[in-house]
């Protein structure tokens, strides 16, 4: 017999691995032996592309957190020029008319629900002045999906719970796919490097399952543990900073505990000062070790996990599995296993999901309906 899950937040997150496996799955096809993009869904997004590689992602809440790290996979991967914006901010810009723009960008919106107001408004202004625009949303018929230009939807299922978790991952997913069909059509990526990379993305549910047993039972006892902490800070570097504003947005809305998202060097310009018993940091501390970058981020962070150790600071962190140093400096570790740097924040966001989702029922809070929160806001923001 199937588990009993005592709410939607835990079964939802269980169901990650299959709405992420659904997904690929929409967007690719197995040909002689190796793995190509779906050609029924990309070649319409030919038309999509500016021509000085100019891109700007709208969002709110989580879909704004996953257009961060679809930020830098689209910088990386492709060399395009990204910009993310809240929606509610771009839609009440008041652009001036007289003065002529110097970009166009292309568009993209993403919204599990594809009916936040705000969202709707930033597309429907993107339309207005013209910008192609591309709807990532977790709901096919939703009114962006409908309304923009293209629509790439989500296979995630439908998501009871108000704090997001699959379609968050399952937007992680198509944002890396994304990323994936961009690399081809800049002559990034030829076919196999193309389908090797659609391998390593399949073996991400994979490795989920192994751990999310494990993980689960982790995070229930460190949640008992930093239980009466005021405020937690989150880091991370480059990707791993919108996991750092997800981990946080997470905590807040689900265990209505004070956190904030930081990039990790940023701590010691001013945040630091909050750091006490009462104030634990939780550190994104994964590498990738055949990328440079991801080697270069990963010492500055040991470097700064030793000052925290120096410092007395409660830390906890996420580390590779087996990574010993990061483990010898830290208050708690939490193993993830290894993966390409673009595809770690698929995992990594899971146990810091859990931690929320543990730190609500510490404190025996509904999570699956937090206080003054909708599942969509689609009122207008005031
Ligand atoms: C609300 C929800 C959040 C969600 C945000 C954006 O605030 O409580 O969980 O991230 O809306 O929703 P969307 O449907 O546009 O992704």
């Amino acid at each position: 017999m199937g588990r009993v899950f005592p709410h939607e937040m835990l079964r939802e997150m269980y169901e990650q691995p299959e709405a992420i496996r659904r997904t690929i799955a929409l967007y690719t096809v197995e040909a002689s032996g190796s793995l190509e993009l779906n050609p029924e869904f990309f070649p319409p997004l030919a038309q999509w592309g500016n021509a000085h590689g100019e891109v700007l992602i709208l969002a709110s809440g989580s879909s704004r957190h996953s257009g961060l790290a679809g930020e830098i996979l689209l910088e990386d991967e492709c060399g395009l020029a990204v910009d993310v914006e809240y929606a509610s901010e771009y839609s009440l810009r008041g652009f001036n008319p007289n003065s002529k723009d110097l970009r166009n960008p292309s568009v993209i919106v993403l919204s599990q629900s594809g009916e936040t107001s705000d969202t709707l408004a930033a597309l429907r202004e993107a339309r207005q002045r013209g910008q192609k625009t591309l709807a990532i949303t977790n709901v096919e018929d939703s009114t962006m999906a409908r309304e923009a230009d293209l629509s790439m939807p989500l296979a995630a299922g439908r998501e009871k719970a108000i704090p997001a978790t699959k379609s968050f991952t399952s937007q992680l997913t198509v944002l890396a796919l994304l990323a994936l069909y961009e690399g081809v059509s800049l002559n990034r990526l030829d076919a196999a490097a193309l389908s090797a990379r659609i391998r390593e993305l399949v073996a991400v549910p994979e490795a989920i399952d192994a751990q999310l047993a494990g993980w689960e039972t982790q995070m229930a006892a460190l949640a008992k543990k930093y239980r009466d902490a005021a405020t937690f800070l989150y880091l991370g570097r480059g990707i791993h900073y919108a996991i750092a504003r997800e981990g946080a947005l997470k905590l807040k809305e689900s265990s209505y505990i004070h956190a904030e998202g930081y990039p990790t060097g940023e701590l010691k310009h001013g945040p630091n000062a909050l750091v006490s018993e009462q104030v634990p940091l939780v550190v994104l501390a994964t590498v990738d070790e055949g990328l440079e970058g991801s080697v270069l981020r990963y010492e500055k962070t040991v470097q700064l996990l030793r000052d925290m150790k120096a410092q007395g600071a409660k830390v906890i962190a996420l580390a590779n599995t087996g990574d010993t140093e990061i483990s010898g400096l830290v208050s708690d570790c939490v193993f993830v296993d290894p993966a390409p740097e673009h595809l770690l924040p698929i995992s990594e966001v899971i146990p810091l999901q859990l931690f929320a989702y543990f730190m609500a029922i510490e404190h025996g809070i509904n999570v699956d309906h937090p206080r003054n929160l909708a599942k969509a806001v689609v009122e207008q923001s005031q």
